[in-house]
């Protein structure tokens, strides 16, 4: 539970209205919600709460009439994004978006990162904002791995280069996997699959290009234990629970 400033370096715990928290765990009605809070039946982490619009936060325990309430059923999707849409829930330009491809589960599904417009692949989707927080704090290192098909004949001394880091923007990329899949001496082409742990912007196109081998197709088969495996393009499957299991073991590393 928190008032309205926050430590700017903190990551950014997701919060909601007390009344919308009551509401969205099914126990009642958003208004009947206000009412218990005025009422003064609402307790969050033991202490009573009678202002409404109290931020609260999944962390915190809420009771009603000393009863706890259970927060909404959390929900862990994986997508394929086809090439051609873009990794945002509303587009101001209605261009083609991931939204459009979720299931209505009615709930709001966030994704967990972004992949670029023209970059397919392993998106995971959920409503649990914590996870989200945790899959992309750079100290868990989550491993990305990513199938890229270059321009060029890829060579030793580059595959070095990518795997001990390059400088992007003035920082370092941190150390790298590449798998070479294939090289095509006649087309002058190159297949890899490149892990990193990071995840900053357009990373793999840059790494690659700055090694010069621009990409010229990008796929993201694999991000920490989930994995793409023969999901078709443009469709969502539920983690299984041993997935959300593993997810979970590794953010408790
Ligand atoms: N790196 C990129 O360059 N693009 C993506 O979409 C993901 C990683």
């Amino acid at each position: 539970m928190t008032d309205k400033t926050e430590d700017s370096n903190s990551i950014q715990i997701p919060r909601e209205r007390l009344q919308k928290r009551i509401a969205k765990s099914g126990y009642c009605s958003r208004r009947h919600a206000e009412q218990l809070i005025v009422e003064g039946r609402v307790k969050v982490n033991g202490s009573l709460i009678t202002t409404l619009g109290t931020q609260v936060s999944e962390e915190d325990t809420v009771s009603v009439d000393g009863k706890t309430i259970s927060a909404a059923r959390k929900v862990y999707l994986v997508m394929n994004k086809p090439k051609g849409y873009i990794t945002t829930l509303s587009d101001p330009f209605n261009r083609l978006n991931v939204s459009s491809l979720l299931p209505d589960l009615g709930m709001q599904l966030k994704p967990v990162g972004r992949l670029d417009k023209d970059t397919e692949g392993l998106i995971i989707f959920t409503n649990d904002g914590n996870l989200i927080n945790k899959l992309l704090h750079p100290k868990h290192h989550i491993e990305k791995e990513y199938v890229a098909q270059l321009k060029g004949c890829i060579h030793s001394k580059a595959i070095k280069k990518l795997e001990s880091g390059i400088l992007l923007d003035g920082v370092k990329t941190k150390p790298a996997n590449v798998k070479v899949i294939h090289v095509d001496e006649q087309n002058e082409k190159s297949t890899i699959h490149l892990t990193i742990s990071e995840g900053r912007k357009h990373q793999v196109k840059k790494m690659c290009l700055y090694t010069g081998f621009p990409v010229k197709k990008l796929k993201r088969i694999r991000m920490g234990p989930i994995e793409l495996d023969k999901l078709k393009v443009g469709t969502c499957r539920m983690l299984t629970k041993p997935e959300c299991d593993m997810l979970i073991q590794l953010l408790e590393r």
